[in-house]
């Protein structure tokens, strides 16, 4: 097959909720109905405590689960389908966005008793901003939730965007009748249960009115009328809208009784793009040189979304997880890292098949592999086989939230500053050194960050820390236009100024009037609250 068809045949896609929504539910019947996995349960089984507190085992828990089943590539229709997950918590959210970047459309579970909740609109925030292709599924409707219609337009209203009913839901909870499918003109119909394969659900053409009217009565003939409503009130489904991120297909169901997810596996397939082209922005002699790479190109490139350090506290080895945007990967292909210009040496190079990790074969655009690396890689890196490329796009969020470490044991300096390099390389936290000197800051977007990363110092670096409170509450990126309005900043305000672990200059503020203050003193800074890996 050519680099084309089999980019062609690519879906790479996250699935994003808010906690309980039904997430872990619907993957898992994705994988079963793809024919991925066997028997449902094995990601249930995995899936930590949905409410994870500080305690130490749901973290580790977590993070096994992560390593395990973030990724998950499944066969459907001859398409090869990737699945990213995407963490629950909110205090790692800084990695769902950096998930996000390197997925080509988003599944966006709701729970239909609940519609939108916070956390899926941060979410939805983060693929607006990217014009990343949304499909909708409404779960739960065995259950008494709100209307269908009620839904939708809570669904526009935070999307922003109109939504297209391509199923509709007749009646709900105990009197849930089943879905009627407006582009094959039929109803399925509802029945409980977790074993049932999709095509076990009765179909009956919508036509045959009198048949639906006599099982279903009353709710036929309301879901009709609000059908007719919504469709109504809906703009035509154009899937060019869908892709640029204009409208969302909306499904409904109820993921736990196996129902409605096969509209969803289709409609992946269907709708759903493929791979499209990726910008590289190389600075070369000062100068921006900007250069789109299609996913056919035969030429091996990607990006390092996601570093995750192995389970296994002996070995530092770490997992690069990279989204591959052009070319074709096979095992023993030499491949270099863009900021270093050194050749990148795995220990072994996976692929990540409904859970297993598996030696990759081959892997094109689209496809998300794993470097098993001693360091080396940073999140953000643009690995290539040779050309010189730089993928832009992953962000860093400015954190709003600062601990200094004081580290228990001097003796243990070069561990915990290994330690630091390590976890901010992996984007557990954000590590910044004030200019003035004095002990190092941690910068998080939620608390939880600290915990892990305390931790992890402790168990895996033999350094024991003491995490104490400071006065900052935010930073800014800083660039100037030239460097000597930079030098005047950084000379007044020499306390505040802190380098990254990309070693980017920030300004720590104390007070969002900080911000204010320092810009009206220097109008020509420029004050960045999200750093891109350039
Ligand atoms: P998450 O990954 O988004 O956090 O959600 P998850 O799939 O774990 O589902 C959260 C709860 O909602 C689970 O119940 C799950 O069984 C239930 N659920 C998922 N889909 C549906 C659905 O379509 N209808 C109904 N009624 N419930 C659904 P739990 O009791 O918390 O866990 P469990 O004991 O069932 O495993």
């Amino acid at each position: 097959m050519s680099y084309a068809s089999e980019t062609r045949r690519r879906r790479t896609f996250a699935i994003i909720s808010h906690p309980d929504a039904g997430k872990t539910t619907l993957t898992e019947k994705l994988l079963l109905f793809s024919g991925a996995i066997q028997i449902a349960g094995s990601v249930k089984a995995r899936k930590a405590s949905r409410h994870a507190t500080s305690d130490w085992m749901e973290i580790e828990k977590q993070r096994g689960i992560s390593v395990a089943s973030s990724v998950m590539q499944m066969l459907y229709r001859d398409h090869v389908i990737n699945l990213l997950d995407t963490p629950g918590h909110k205090d790692f959210s800084e990695d769902t966005y950096r998930v996000l970047t390197a997925v080509d459309s988003a599944l966006m579970v709701i729970d239909a008793a609940n519609g939108v909740e916070a956390q899926t609109r941060r979410l939805i925030e983060v693929c607006r901003q990217r014009d990343t292709p949304i499909i909708t599924f409404v779960n739960k409707m065995d259950r008494e939730v709100r209307e269908p219609l009620d839904i939708l337009d809570e669904v526009e209203r935070e999307l922003g965007m109109p939504c297209v009913p391509m199923t509709w839901p007749v009646g709900q909870g105990k009197s849930f009748g089943g879905i009627m499918n407006l582009r094959t003109k039929t109803m399925t119909v509802f029945e409980s249960g977790s074993e049932r394969r999709p095509q076990d659900f009765e179909t009956i053409p919508l036509a045959d009115r009198e048949t639906l009217l006599k099982r279903f009565g009353h709710e036929f003939e309301s879901a009709g009328q609000s059908m007719e409503l919504a469709v109504g009130a809906s703009p035509q489904w154009d899937h060019a809208a869908f892709l640029a991120g204009k409208q969302t297909p909306v499904f409904f169901g109820s993921g736990v009784n196996n129902f409605g997810v096969m509209e969803v596996l289709e409609a992946l397939v269907d709708l759903a793009p493929p791979p499209g082209p990726r910008t590289s922005q190389l600075v070369v002699n000062k100068q921006p040189v900007v250069k789109v790479i299609e996913p056919a190109d035969p030429n091996f490139s990607g990006v390092v979304f996601k570093v995750q350090a192995n389970m296994d506290a002996n070995h530092r080895d770490r997992i690069a997880f990279v989204r591959m945007a052009s070319g074709k990967y096979s095992p023993g292909m030499k491949l270099k890292v863009q900021r270093t210009a050194k050749e990148l040496r795995p220990t072994s190079v996976v692929t990540f098949l409904s859970q297993r990790r598996e030696a990759v074969d081959e892997a094109y655009a689209g496809d998300i592999i794993g470097f098993t690396t001693h360091g080396g890689v940073q999140l953000g890196d643009t690995i290539t086989d040779g050309a010189n490329l730089q993928f832009t796009g992953l962000p860093f969020f400015a954190p709003e939230l600062f601990m200094t470490v004081i580290l228990k044991n001097p003796l243990r300096t070069k561990q915990l500053q290994q330690g630091l390099a390590q976890l901010g390389e992996e984007g557990a936290i954000q590590v910044f050194r004030p200019q003035i000197g004095g002990p190092m800051l941690l910068g998080a977007v939620g608390q939880l960050q600290f915990e892990v990363v305390q931790h992890r110092l402790k168990s895996e670096y033999d350094a024991d820390v003491r995490l104490e409170g400071c006065q900052y509450t935010g930073a800014r990126w800083i660039t100037a236009d030239t460097p000597a309005e930079l030098r005047a900043f950084t000379d007044a305000y020499p306390q505040r100024m802190a380098l990254d672990a990309a070693d980017t200059l920030a300004f720590l503020c104390t007070s969002p009037y900080d911000v204010r203050l320092a810009q009206e003193r220097f109008p020509k800074i420029h004050f960045h609250p999200l750093r891109e890996h350039a």
